[in-house]
C-alpha cells in the first residue's frame, strides 16, 4: 500500500495569551488522528502556529509594555512547555507574522483580485482622536439606545440584549482612551462572497461528501441561503483596516492592511512551507501533488472562516482545497463555559506543575471524543474515575499480575487465538480515522475485560499452588501478548505509556502492521516496572483551588517586639520615581454590591473621572456594608494590571488600611478623600 500524503493543522491561536484548556484539547484531538496515521506509515506534515496580527494583540502588547513583534515573541517562547508537556507532536510550529505568510497573503490576495474578487468601498467609521485610530466594535463603548445602561460594548447590549451599529450608542467613547469619537470615511477592501460564481463554489465544496460532518452542513445551507425575497446570504467580506495596524499591508495599498482573519488561515499554508523548507522539500512541488490529502481541525466557533471563506481564497486564487475541516465542540469544565480568551478553571500548565500525567488527561477527553460536533465536559470526579479504572485498573494491571506467572519473562505458546485481536485492531484503527476516539477506546476496554476475566478465571496463583506452572505461564502468556494488542491500540492516545510499555515487552515500536502479530513463544520480556500512578482526588482538589481573591500586601513576620508600626516593619526605601509609578486616583463609588460566593468580596462600580466606570472588587465586605460606601470618595491604585478573579476583573485596588496581625487588631479602613476631591484627580 502507498503511504498517504497528508497535511494536517489545528486553528492557529491568537497570541495574546497562554494556552487554555481548549486549545490543549483540539491539540490531543488532532495529535490522536496524527499518531493514528503515522502509525499506518503515512507520512504526515502537522503544523500550527501563532496567529499573532490584529488589534486585540496590539492592544495587549501596548498595555505589557512591549511592540507587537516582541510580545508576540514572548507568548511563541511559552507555547513548547505546553506541546511537550501533554505530548502534542507538532512538526513545526510558526507564526503569521513570517516572512512565508507575508508573501503568501500577498500572492493570495493578488490572485483574488486578478479574478475580479476584489472590490474597494468607502465605509464610514468611529475613529478615536486620541489614538488616531479607526476602532473596532469592541473598542467602542456607551449607554445602550434601548436600556439605557451604561458602559455597553458597540455591537450589543449585556444587560438588556439588543444588537446595534456602534453608532446607535448614546454618548459613545473609546474604550482605549476615553475619547468621545468621531465618525470618519475611509476607503475599505473587500472579497466580494456575494459574487454568484463564489456562492456556487462554496455550495459545491461544503456538500461534496466528507468535506465537512453533516450538522455542520446544515448550518452551512442556512448561510448560504437566500430567502424569496433575495435576502440572506453571504455578504461581502471587509479585508481591510487602516494603519496604524500589526498585520501585512495589502499590495498597491499603502496604509491599508489584511484584517487578521484573511491572513490567519494562509498562516497554515506558511507554517508547512517553513517546515518543508527545513526537511529540503519544494514547497510547489508538495502542493501539487494530486495525492496529497489536506486536513483543518478547528472548533464550532470558526466555521464560517474555515468552510466558506479559506476554501473559497484556495480555489479562487488556484490553489488545493481542503479534503475536508473537523469541527469540534467546546469543553466545558464542571458545566461551565469557557471564554476564548480567559479559558476556565482548568489551567493546563497547573496540571503539568502538579506532577499530573498528561496521558491521564489525553485519555479522559479521548474517550469523549467523536467525530461530531458536540460539547464535551470535563467533570474532575469523573476523570477520576475513568482514568483509574480503565488505565490502571484494566489496562495496566494485566501486565503486572501476568508477569508473575511466566518464569524469566519467557513467553509460552498459550492460546494466542483466544482474543480476537486482528478484529479489535482492524475495529479500533477504524474507528481512529473516522475520529470515534470514545467507541475505539470502549472497544480496547471491552477487550481488556475480556482479557481479565480469563486470567481471573483461570486463577494462576491457584494454578501455581497446584503445581501446574507451566499452565499458569501459558495463561499469563495470552494475557501478555493481549497486553501488547491493547498497548499498540491505545499507543496514539498514549504515545508515552506505549513507549514505557514497549520497553517492558522489549518490542520493536508497534504500529498499526504489528499490532496483531503475537510477541511468539519464546519471546522475553523484560522487567515490569510500575506504568502508571492512580489519580488521587487530592490532585484534582489542588488543581481547581481558586487562586487567592484580593492580592493583599505580605506582611513580614513580626518579631516579637511589638515595635513594628501597625505591625509590620516599613518595606524597604524607594526612590520618588518609584513611588509615581504607582498612579492613585481620587474616584467615586458609583454602585456598590456584594458577592455571591463571596464573604471577603464587595463588588465596587468606579467613577475615576474617565468617562467610563471600573469595576473593581474589594476584600472589604466585612468592614463595610454596599450602601455605607455609594457615594464616596475613594483611593484607587489605577495603573495596575486588570486581574481575573473568579467573579470578573478586577480593574484597580481600593486602598486601605488594616494592621499587620488582623487577628490582633482587626479592621479594614477604606481611605477617603476630604470633601472637594473630584474623581480623577491624583493621590500624591
Ligand atoms: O479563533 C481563533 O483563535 C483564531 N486565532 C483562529 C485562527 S485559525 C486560522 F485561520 F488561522
Ligand atoms: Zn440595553
Amino acid at each position: 500500500m502507498t503511504p498517504r500524503k497528508l497535511f494536517v493543522t489545528t486553528a492557529l491561536p491568537y497570541a495574546n495569551g497562554k494556552f487554555h484548556i481548549g486549545h490543549i484539547m483540539e491539540y490531543i484531538q488532532a495529535d490522536i488522528w496524527v499518531r493514528h496515521q503515522r502509525m499506518g506509515g503515512h507520512d504526515v506534515a502537522f503544523v500550527c502556529a501563532d496567529d499573532v496580527h490584529g488589534a486585540a494583540i496590539t492592544i495587549a502588547a501596548e498595555k505589557a509594555g512591549k511592540t507587537p513583534q516582541d510580545f508576540v515573541a514572548g507568548i511563541a517562547a511559552g507555547r513548547q512547555e505546553y506541546l511537550d508537556g501533554f505530548h502534542i507532536s507538532f512538526d513545526n510550529w510558526h507564526s503569521t507574522d513570517a516572512p512565508e505568510n507575508h508573501e503568501l497573503a500577498k500572492t493570495i490576495y493578488l490572485a483574488l483580485k486578478e479574478h475580479g474578487l476584489i472590490a474597494v468601498r468607502s465605509v464610514r467609521q468611529f475613529f478615536d482622536p486620541v489614538k488616531n485610530m479607526f476602532l473596532a466594535d469592541r473598542y467602542i463603548k456607551g449607554t445602550c439606545p434601548k436600556c439605557g445602561a451604561k458602559d455597553q460594548y458597540g455591537d450589543n447590549c449585556e444587560v438588556c440584549g439588543a444588537v446595534y451599529a456602534p453608532t446607535d450608542l448614546v454618548d459613545p467613547y473609546s474604550a482605549l482612551s476615553g475619547a468621545r469619537p468621531e465618525l470618519r470615511d475611509s476607503d475599505h477592501y473587500f472579497l466580494t462572497w456575494s459574487d454568484p460564481r463564489c456562492v456556487a463554489f462554496m455550495q459545491k465544496w461544503a456538500n461534496e461528501p466528507g468535506h465537512v460532518q453533516v450538522e455542520v452542513l446544515n448550518k452551512i445551507r442556512e448561510w448560504l441561503e437566500k430567502d424569496e425575497g433575495g435576502e440572506g446570504g453571504l455578504n461581502d467580506w471587509d479585508i481591510s483596516r487602516d494603519a496604524p495596524y500589526f498585520g501585512i499591508e495589502i499590495p498597491g495599498a499603502p496604509g491599508k492592511y489584511f484584517y487578521v482573519w484573511l491572513d490567519a488561515p494562509i498562516g497554515y499554508l506558511a507554517s508547512l512551507k517553513n517546515y518543508l523548507g527545513r526537511k529540503g522539500v519544494d514547497y510547489e512541488s508538495y502542493m501539487k501533488d494530486p495525492a496529497l490529502e489536506q486536513y483543518h481541525f478547528i472548533g464550532k466557533d470558526i466555521i464560517t472562516f474555515h468552510t466558506l471563506f479559506w476554501p473559497a481564497m484556495l480555489y479562487f486564487s488556484g490553489r488545493k482545497t481542503p479534503d475536508a475541516v473537523f469541527v469540534h465542540g467546546h469543553l466545558t469544565v464542571g458545566g461551565e463555559k469557557m471564554s476564548k480568551s480567559r479559558g476556565t478553571g482548568l489551567d493546563p500548565l497547573k496540571y503539568l506543575s502538579l506532577g499530573m500525567n498528561p496521558e491521564w488527561l489525553r485519555y479522559y477527553l479521548a474517550g469523549k471524543l467523536n467525530a461530531r460536533n458536540e460539547d464535551l465536559d470535563f467533570n474532575p470526579e469523573d476523570f477520576m474515575a475513568r482514568v483509574n479504572s480503565d488505565l490502571v485498573g484494566k489496562y495496566v494491571n494485566i501486565a503486572s499480575r501476568a508477569v508473575k506467572f511466566v518464569p524469566g519473562g519467557k513467553l509460552m505458546a498459550g492460546d494466542t487465538a483466544r482474543f480476537a485481536s486482528a478484529k479489535l485492531v482492524e475495529s479500533v484503527r477504524a474507528l481512529y480515522e473516522a475520529r470515534e476516539f470514545a467507541k475505539a477506546l470502549r472497544e480496547v476496554m471491552a477487550f481488556a475485560d475480556e482479557v481479565n476475566l480469563r486470567f481471573d478465571g483461570a486463577a494462576p496463583w491457584k494454578l501455581v499452588k497446584e503445581g501446574k506452572q507451566a499452565e499458569a505461564a501459558a495463561v499469563c502468556s495470552e494475557c501478555i501478548e493481549a497486553f501488547k494488542v491493547m498497548t499498540a491500540c491505545l499507543k496514539p492516545v498514549l504515545p508515552a505509556l506505549a513507549a514505557q510499555a514497549e520497553a517492558f515487552l522489549k518490542c520493536a515500536p508497534l504500529d498499526w502492521g504489528t499490532a496483531a502479530t503475537p510477541l511468539g513463544e519464546g519471546h522475553q520480556v523484560g522487567e515490569y516496572k510500575h506504568l502508571m500512578q492512580r489519580v488521587d482526588m487530592k490532585l484534582l482538589d489542588a488543581l481547581f483551588e481558586p487562586p487567592a481573591e484580593e492580592p493583599s500586601p505580605q506582611p513580614s513576620p513580626a518579631s516579637g517586639r511589638g515595635s513594628e508600626p501597625g505591625g509590620e516593619e516599613i518595606a524597604p526605601e524607594i526612590t520618588i520615581d518609584d513611588f509615581f509609578k504607582v498612579d492613585m486616583r481620587i474616584a467615586q463609588v458609583v454602585e456598590c454590591q456584594a458577592v455571591e460566593g463571596s464573604t471577603k468580596l464587595l463588588q465596587l462600580t468606579l467613577d475615576a473621572g474617565e468617562g467610563r466606570h471600573r469595576n473593581v472588587f474589594s476584600g472589604i465586605a466585612s468592614a463595610y456594608k454596599p450602601e455605607e460606601l455609594v457615594g464616596k470618595f475613594v483611593v484607587l491604585a489605577a495603573n495596575l494590571a486588570p486581574r481575573k478573579m473568579k467573579f470578573g476583573v478586577s480593574e484597580g485596588m481600593v486602598l486601605s488600611a488594616s494592621h499587620g496581625d488582623e487577628k490582633a487588631s482587626p479592621g479594614i479602613f477604606v481611605l477617603s478623600a476630604w470633601p472637594g476631591a473630584q474623581p480623577g484627580m491624583r493621590v500624591r
